[in-house]
């Protein structure tokens, strides 16, 4: 029988990840049936179930709003989904048990380190942003060893908590954007002001020579983040499409064991995006 899977979000009509993971099943010939399907947003934990148990689904994706939600009600869970503080992966074992798994932070990390050649290890980056996508990346970024990790929100108070939370693992510290000390070799854009094509109050010398711009969202045109980068003088300003393409292969990764190669299916959304 063909495996199931699928990803939950509110609203869904318009992910790329059914495309992507059909991408990959044909890639690595395996059988496999990848739909989207929109939850009412009350009704997270009844639809687990009914996913699990009536449309025996062998493992979901989980995208806006559900990832913090299905972080409080999946008690197995990776080390790291446990710091992240969100679930993006879940896995229904066939003994009816879920395993949650959070895959955006190596999916950000691959996209920058491999697709682009962007070095961490030991670079100054500013990360934007305090929410529920900053949080999820933090520990992978750490695990690169910057000079710093600085962490910039609007709401400061916000920041200074992930510092804390994080501190452990690197040097982290938190802040108002007012408190971005230039210059940066890293920045990227985890808050949500691309959505309203805003970007956040940033000093004009903010970037060192040579540095990157990453904006986690991805749209079809240069989000406002983009935008801001190229003005102001980036070597690289690259968007949230090889993240997106590169959380999916690591889910596929874990449901299915074998690797996708990405690169190919990131040249092929990208190209459909310039149709
Ligand atoms: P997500 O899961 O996408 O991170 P979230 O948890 O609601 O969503 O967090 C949104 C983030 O975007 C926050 O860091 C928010 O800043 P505040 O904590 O101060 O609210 C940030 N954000 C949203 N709109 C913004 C804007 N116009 N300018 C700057 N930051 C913005």
């Amino acid at each position: 029988m063909t495996d199931k899977y699928a990803v939950i979000g509110h609203p869904i009509s318009h992910s790329k990840s059914p495309l992507i993971h059909k991408e990959f099943a044909r890639q690595t010939e395996q059988d496999l049936e990848y739909s989207a399907i929109e939850v009412p947003v009350e009704e997270l934990e009844s639809s687990l179930s009914q996913l699990r148990d009536i449309l025996k689904l062998k493992g979901i994706n989980i995208t806006v709003p559900f990832k913090e939600q299905a972080w409080q009600l999946v008690q197995n869970q990776s080390t790291r989904a446990k710091r992240a503080g969100a679930i993006n992966t879940l896995v229904f074992n066939d003994d009816g048990s879920m395993f949650g798994d959070n895959t955006d932070g190596v999916g950000l990390c691959r996209d920058l380190t491999v697709n682009n050649g962007i070095e961490l290890r030991g670079k100054r980056i500013l990360l934007l942003g305090a929410g529920g996508a900053a949080r999820g990346v933090i520990e992978p970024l750490l695990s690169y060893d910057p000079v710093e990790l600085f962490v910039a929100n609007r709401t400061a108070s916000k920041a200074h908590a992930l510092a804390d939370l994080f501190s452990d693992l690197g040097h982290i510290r938190g802040g108002g954007f007012e408190d971005i000390k230039p210059q940066f070799d890293v920045v990227i854009n985890a808050t949500a002001a691309s959505l309203q094509g805003e970007v956040p109050p940033l000093p004009d010398d903010l970037l060192s020579d040579n540095a990157a711009c990453y904006d986690m969202m991805y749209s079809d045109s240069d989000t406002a983040f983009i935008s801001w980068a190229r003005q102001h003088g980036a070597a690289q300003a690259v968007d949230g499409l090889g993240m997106l393409i590169e959380q999916a292969a690591e889910a596929f990764r874990i449901w299915r064991g074998v690797k996708p190669d990405t690169r190919s299916v990131i040249e092929l959304i990208r190209h459909q995006a310039s149709d």
